[in-house]
């Protein structure tokens, strides 16, 4: 194999300060909250691992099925010469893009593209193994803060999948969207995948599960905080919290406080106090109309060609075009 190229915009100094900044900023305001960001230590990857595979949480598994019905269709359509993969990690869905692409023998470059650098280390040497000729190239970047793509001589495909754009409030997701275009030639590709609004009651459970794995999840940002600012959260004292906001049509994860506490984050100097119910929200998970993705895909610079979900219409996936 041919060994992967690795680019560093994204230091474990630049997570260090961005931690330091967004928790002094969030645990300050008033209601208090966190990123999502922060969720993703080797332990909370590993839970969310576990509730991809939840019988509750849907939604992984609904992009597998649409991917999987679809890839094909992908290929033809875009005849990517590269696909660059943003916030890589999820390997199956990976491969199911790389097959469909490789088929027709023109794929030649795989950029997978997140901010984990021990993460993209392994998912990069695997696939470089596993499709001999692929030139790979990893990319540790923040892609919310600052998108950078090395230059590709033929036309890419950027994958965006999970949801993961969910975690963007609006404005974020405009600026992202657009940011994301500025860095595509006319007639390059955008694969998105949306998870779609639909009764509250399925949406509440995925995201509050009984064998309890998304509470694990939702509190783990705490013993992250705890690890990586000094701080003395007591982590059984916060219960999990999952609401869907019908007007914003997103689900809010929060964390409720038990009783009264202070809590000192020795790395920033700072002292905090939480009163008994008071709720920090830890997660914006948005969820998607098919109308609201095209418009706000056409906002910045993209048409969507097609449009497809699994059988049971719980997710979307658009493909999408950088146009003008
Ligand atoms: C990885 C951001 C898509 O929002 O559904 C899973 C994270 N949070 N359960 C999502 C998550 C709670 C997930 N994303």
């Amino acid at each position: 194999m041919t060994e992967p190229l690795l680019t560093v915009h994204f230091t474990e100094a630049d997570a260090s300060t961005a931690l330091r900044s967004e928790a002094r900023a969030g645990l300050t305001d008033h209601p208090k909250w966190l990123s999502p960001k922060w969720f993703y230590d080797a332990r909370g990857s590993e839970l969310f691992e576990q509730i991809t595979t939840l019988p509750d949480y849907y939604p992984t598994r609904a992009e597998r099925a649409a991917l999987t019905a679809h890839a094909a269709e992908v290929a033809a359509l875009t005849e990517a010469v590269e696909l660059v993969e943003l916030g890589s990690g999820s390997s199956a869905k990976t491969r199911l893009l790389l097959d469909a692409l490789t088929v027709g023998g023109r794929l030649r470059g795989f950029v997978p593209l997140d901010v984990s650098a021990s993460a993209l280390r392994g998912a990069a040497d695997a696939v470089a193994t596993e499709y001999p000729g692929l030139a790979v190239h990893a990319v540790v970047a923040d892609f919310t803060e600052h998108l950078a793509l090395p230059t590709a001589d033929g036309r890419r495909l950027v994958a965006f999948l999970g949801s993961t754009i969910g975690n963007l409030l609006p404005e974020e997701r405009a600026a992202f969207l657009k940011g994301l275009r500025d860095l595509l030639r006319s007639g390059e590709f955008l694969l998105l995948g949306t998870d779609l609004v639909k009764d509250s009651e399925v949406l509440l459970r995925a995201y509050d599960d009984p064998a309890g794995v998304t509470a694990e999840f939702n509190r783990n940002v705490l013993r992250v905080l705890n690890r990586e600012l000094s701080a003395d959260f007591d982590v059984s004292s916060f219960d999990h919290l999952a609401v869907w906001d019908a007007k914003r049509e997103w689900i809010e994860m929060r964390l409720r406080a038990r009783r009264d506490m202070r809590v000192r984050l020795d790395v920033l100097a700072l002292d905090i106090s939480f009163a008994a119910g008071e709720e920090m929200r830890t997660e914006v998970s948005a969820k998607f109309r098919p109308e609201r993705v095209r418009e706000e895909l056409a906002a910045a610079g993209f048409v969507v060609r097609r449009f497809w979900t699994d059988e049971k219409g719980l997710f979307g996936l658009s493909l999408a075009e950088a146009v003008g």
